[in-house]
């Protein structure tokens, strides 16, 4: 017995340790397998290719899924005559009365704060001190087609950043439509007030019109 007890222990660590090399060994190198699986890591180096990049660029001409822009009216503002390309002289889609209140709203959010809000240039931005931005009531810029103003929102002009990221496609042609409509503002002819005039018959009165007039009454 007393033998036995004192051999006891050398065996529990021998034992252990049989454990450890032939069960625990195989099954690190599983996870170590997985881990280590062929891949290239970000950015890793090749022997593969020519330029040693493991990360391959698209191939050229490659568009994303919903990303193919095949209307250069649309999206580019130019059209083609006679085989040559031209800023766009007309809107790529109807513009209805919805378009030019979000064209206003647009032009609001994104213009005003340097162009000024009725468009002379005046914004909070540049009586701070920003560049001053041109006003739309020059000739050139009531001359200038809409396709003019759409390349000036996609790509800037000069001082002034592209706001191509900011503001959608359709909505740089509301914005456009609406700088249209200031410069008309700003140069109305007689039969735009014929124009006006029967479109604020047209209009019902506001509530708070309404109510003023009840004040009013109410006064006497
Ligand atoms: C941060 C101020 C700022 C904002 C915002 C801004 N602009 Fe401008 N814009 C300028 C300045 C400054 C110029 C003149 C740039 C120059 O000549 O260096 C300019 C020039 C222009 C011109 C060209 C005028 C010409 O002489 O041909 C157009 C058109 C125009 N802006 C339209 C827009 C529209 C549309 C928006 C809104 C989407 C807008 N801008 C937003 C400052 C601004």
């Amino acid at each position: 017995m007393t033998l036995l007890k004192t051999f006891r222990l050398p065996y529990l660590f021998f034992g252990l340790g049989l454990l450890f090399t032939a069960g625990c060994g195989p099954l690190f190198d599983i996870r170590k397998a997985m881990y280590d699986q062929p891949k290239y890591e970000p950015l890793e180096a090749t022997d593969f290719f020519g330029d040693r990049r493991s990360a391959r660029p698209l191939v050229a001409g490659t568009v994303a899924q919903g990303h193919l822009q095949l209307d250069d009216h649309l999206y580019l503002g130019i059209e083609e005559e006679d085989g040559n390309y031209r800023q766009a002289q007309t809107y790529p889609f109807e513009i209805t009365a919805e378009d030019l209140d979000r064209g206003q709203e647009m032009y609001n959010i994104h213009c005003s704060v340097c162009h000024g809000k009725s468009g002379h240039g005046n914004g909070m931005v540049v009586q701070r001190g920003y560049k001053t931005a041109p006003s739309y009531h020059r000739d050139a810029l009531r001359k200038a087609p809409p396709g003019y103003f759409y390349a000036v929102i996609l790509n800037g002009f000069n001082e002034m950043q592209p706001y191509a990221h900011q503001v959608p496609v359709e909505d740089r042609w509301r914005i456009v439509a609406y700088i249209k409509t200031l410069q008309r503002s700003q140069f109305a002819q007689e039969e735009d007030l014929e124009t006006i005039q029967q479109f604020m018959d047209q209009v019902p009165p506001t509530p708070s019109s309404e109510h003023s007039a009840t004040e009013h009454t109410n006064e006497h």
